[in-house]
C-alpha cells in the first residue's frame, strides 16, 4: 500500500486542513478546568504540524473527542487540547469554539503562514458521522489541501475522514504514514520469532487481528479478561469472571467467544514453538494460574487468592463468586521466558486489572520484558494508559495511538479513511 506522502512541493505556502485524533483521556478538576490526561494522541501529530509550520502553511486542525450525541457538549469540547499545544509545544494556536461557521471563517481568514486553528469537535454537527456531503464541503472549503494524520480514526467513514478528500487533494500526515508502515512491517517482515501478547477487558474487537496474528505468529500469550473465553474453551473452571457477550449477529449462528476461541486454538493445536530450543510449547498459550478476587476493586490482600490452574480445581478456593483479575505468578515466569526469546513482541491489551495495585503484577511485569525486546510494538489505548501508568513508554519500539483501527487494519480490513490516501 503506497500513500500519498508529503512533499515540499505539494504543501508550500497552501492552507491546510488536518484530521488529527485528539480523542484522549480527559481529567476534569474540582474547580471546574478540563485537563489532558493522557497526551499520546496530541503528541504523536507534532512531527506533522512542524513540517507544516516550515513550508509555511496555515494550519487547520480538525478532531473528534468522545462520542458527544449530535450536539454541542461542553465536557468534550477540545478547548483542553488547545491549552495542552499552547503549554507544551509552544504553538501559537488558535482556539475557535466552532467547527463552521462565521466565527471558524473569520479565523481562518486572519491566520498567518506557519499559524495554527484548531476548530471544535467536529462531532458536536449531526453530519460528521454521517459522512453527510454538505459539512465534508463546508470543511474542505476552507483549505487547499487535505491531510489526514489520524490513523486511530481511519477505520470510521466520516465526513473528516473520508468525506473532505472528495473535495481537496489528499495526502498522508507523517504519523499516520509511520503507523501504516510499522503494521504493514509487523505482518509481511517481523523478525522472528514472533510473540503476539493478548489481552484486555473485550475480545469482540481483537477477533479478526488474532485470527490474522495467530497464523503470523510463532506464540500467542493470552491474558486478561480475553484468556477466560481460552480457559472455559478447555473446560476450566473460570467462576464468574468476565466473558463478553456475544453480539447478535454472532448469537443467531450460535456462536459465542469461547467457541471462536476453541476454534483458534484447534486451528493450531499441532503447532509448536520450540523454547530455549528444546522445549515443544502450544502456538496459543494460556495462563496456567491466575489471581483470583471477589470483586474488581477489593482492597484487601487477604481477599486475593492464586488459582493453580494446573492442579485438580477440586483443590482450589471453591467460591464461585470468584473473578480471575490477574495472570498468576507461574504463567508471568512462563510468558517471561518466551517473550525474552522473541525478536519482535506485538502487544494489545494489558494482562489483568492493572489499575488496581493488587492486580498489577501481571501488566507490569510483562510489560518491563516486551520493553526488553529488540523490536516492540505495542497498541491499544488501555494497553497505552497501563504502559504510563508504570512509566515504562520509552521502552517500545513503537507505541500505536490506534486501538480499533489498529486490530481492523491487522484483521485484514479496509480501512475506508486510508482508502483516499492511497496511490493509484
Ligand atoms: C478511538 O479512540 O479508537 C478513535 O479515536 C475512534 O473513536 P470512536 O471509536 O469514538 O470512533
Amino acid at each position: 500500500m503506497k500513500l500519498k506522502t508529503l512533499t515540499p512541493q505539494a504543501i508550500k505556502n497552501k492552507t491546510v486542513i488536518m484530521r488529527v485524533d485528539y480523542n484522549t483521556p480527559l481529567t476534569h478538576m474540582a474547580n471546574g478546568v478540563t485537563k489532558v490526561a493522557d497526551a499520546t494522541r496530541i503528541d504523536l501529530s507534532i512531527p506533522t504540524i512542524k513540517y507544516l509550520r516550515e513550508n509555511n502553511c496555515k494550519i487547520i486542525l480538525i478532531s473528534h473527542l468522545g462520542r458527544p450525541k449530535n450536539q454541542p457538549d461542553p465536557k468534550l469540547s477540545l478547548e483542553p487540547a488547545a491549552r495542552y499545544l499552547q503549554k507544551h509545544h509552544r504553538f501559537p494556536v488558535t482556539f475557535v469554539p466552532e467547527t463552521i461557521g462565521q466565527q471558524a471563517e473569520t479565523a481562518v481568514a486572519a491566520m498567518k503562514p506557519g499559524g495554527v486553528l484548531l476548530l471544535e469537535n467536529v462531532r458536536f454537527d449531526e453530519r460528521e458521522k454521517k459522512n453527510h456531503a454538505s459539512f465534508a464541503k463546508e470543511l474542505a472549503k476552507l483549505a487547499d489541501i487535505y491531510i489526514n494524520d489520524a490513523f486511530s480514526s481511519a477505520h470510521r467513514s466520516h465526513a473528516s475522514t473520508t468525506g473532505i478528500p472528495d473535495y481537496l487533494p489528499a495526502f498522508a500526515g507523517l504519523a499516520l504514514q509511520k503507523e501504516v508502515d510499522t503494521l504493514i512491517d509487523l505482518t509481511e517482515n517481523p523478525k522472528k520469532p514472533l510473540v503476539v501478547v493478548l489481552g484486555g477487558a473485550k475480545i469482540s474487537d481483537k477477533v479478526g487481528a488474532a485470527e490474522k496474528l495467530t497464523a503470523l505468529a510463532d506464540i500467542v500469550l493470552v491474558g486478561g479478561a480475553v484468556a477466560n473465553n481460552f480457559l472455559k474453551a478447555e473446560g476450566l473452571e473460570i467462576h464468574k469472571s468476565f466473558i463478553e457477550d456475544a453480539s447478535a449477529d454472532l448469537k443467531k449462528q450460535n456462536v459465542n467467544y469461547v467457541t471462536i476461541a476453541r476454534e483458534l486454538m484447534e486451528a493450531h493445536r499441532t503447532e509448536k514453538m520450540l523454547l530455549n530450543g528444546y522445549i515443544p510449547l502450544p502456538k496459543i498459550i494460556y495462563p496456567i494460574d491466575v489471581i483470583a478476587a471477589p470483586s474488581l476493586d477489593t482492597k484487601k490482600q487477604s481477599q486475593v487468592s492464586i488459582i493453580d490452574l494446573t492442579k485438580d480445581m477440586a483443590d482450589t478456593p471453591n467460591d464461585e463468586n470468584l473473578l480471575y483479575v490477574d495472570i498468576g505468578p507461574k504463567t508471568v515466569h512462563l510468558y517471561s521466558e518466551i517473550i525474552r526469546q522473541a525478536q519482535t513482541v506485538f502487544w494489545n491489551g494489558p494482562m489483568g486489572v492493572w489499575e488496581n495495585p493488587l492486580f498489577e503484577h501481571g501488566s507490569k511485569i510483562i510489560g518491563q520484558e516486551i520493553g526488553k525486546v529488540a523490536n516492540s510494538i505495542i497498541g491499544g489505548g488501555d494497553t497505552i494508559s497501563c504502559v504510563h501508568h508504570f512509566n515504562l513508554e520509552k521502552h517500545f519500539t513503537y507505541i500505536s495511538g490506534a486501538g480499533g483501527a489498529t486490530l481492523e487494519f491487522l484483521g485484514g480490513k479496509d480501512l475506508p479513511g486510508l482508502q483516499p490516501l492511497i496511490q493509484r
